[in-house]
């Protein structure tokens, strides 16, 4: 297992965790998702977390991070990335999705090595990340596996004083968006139970469902983050949403407490195609 990560971070200050989501690049240039250029729209959410946030402590990206052709979309999405790294100088940690295929998305970010990392955890003074994988190769739900949710409990066990935000692809709770809820964390019971055994977890986040969403429940905070490109409205069947792509910010304090925002781009011009019946 790959070692974990460790960043110092006295100021008093919260770690600040930049939160991007379903990026789903095309191996070129021409690539379009329901007419969108997923290229141009990261380079812009890019660019307005940019102008929001001069600093960032942890950049993560939940997955889907190509659409197809992935030999050349994951070296499209380093080309991408490097504004992100240029100005936070921080490594972007990736978790694969269903869209993914995990072995492609190691072997060729893996090249990247001063900009992209896989975790499993990254630790500061008062907080831990862990990073899951919930891919499920040939299915579009998600799963954990046992293995992966026994080194979550080690995690958790291990760092009892860190608060601790899990992340993976897949919605490990409903939505209320019937046909996206269909396609989620399969173990999910088996996550609840987990992070029932201890006190340390404050946040799970995730993407996968290209919408926001937030629920508080037992001194946990579930939250979902809007895709960089498509996004779907919260409704029971698949229909597309006009609002625009955005990512997540989630400050994590000393204390345990956390606040969270998500931006969204304005004026800019998306070119989807709202009349689409499927994803
Ligand atoms: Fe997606």
């Amino acid at each position: 297992m790959p070692s974990n990560e460790s960043n110092a971070k006295n100021t008093g200050e919260p770690i600040r965790v930049l939160q991007l989501s379903d990026t789903h690049l095309f191996g070129s240039e021409d690539g379009r998702l329901l007419g969108v250029d997923t290229f141009a729209s990261l380079q812009a959410v890019i660019e307005l977390a940019q102008s929001c946030y001069k600093t960032a402590d942890c950049i993560l990206l939940t997955g889907d991070l190509v659409q197809e052709d992935p030999d050349k979309a994951y070296h499209r999405l380093a080309e991408v990335c490097q504004d992100l790294k240029r100005l936070y100088g921080r490594k972007i940690y990736c978790i694969p999705g269903n869209h993914d295929d995990p072995a492609i998305m190691r072997k060729v970010l893996s090249q990247y090595s001063d900009l992209f990392a896989f975790g499993p955890s990254v630790v500061f003074d008062s907080w831990q990340i862990v990073l899951l994988s919930s891919a499920k190769e040939g299915y579009v739900s998600g799963r954990l596996g046992d293995p992966q949710l026994a080194s979550l409990d080690m995690f958790l066990t291990e760092r009892p004083d860190h608060f601790s935000l899990l992340t993976m692809h897949h919605q490990p709770m409903p939505v209320g968006s019937y046909w996206i809820d269909r396609i989620s964390l399969e173990d999910n019971d088996k996550f609840a139970r987990v992070i029932a055994r201890h006190k340390n977890v404050r946040v799970i986040a995730w993407g996968h469902v290209h919408q926001e969403f937030s629920h508080e429940q037992d001194g946990i905070i579930w939250l979902s983050c809007p895709s960089t490109c498509v996004q779907f409205k919260p409704a029971r069947e698949f229909a597309l949403d006009d609002k625009l792509p955005g990512f997540r910010l989630i400050e994590l304090f000393s204390d345990g407490t956390i606040q969270t925002k998500v931006h969204r781009l304005e004026n800019y011009n998306l070119g989807l195609d709202l009349n689409a019946k499927g994803y």
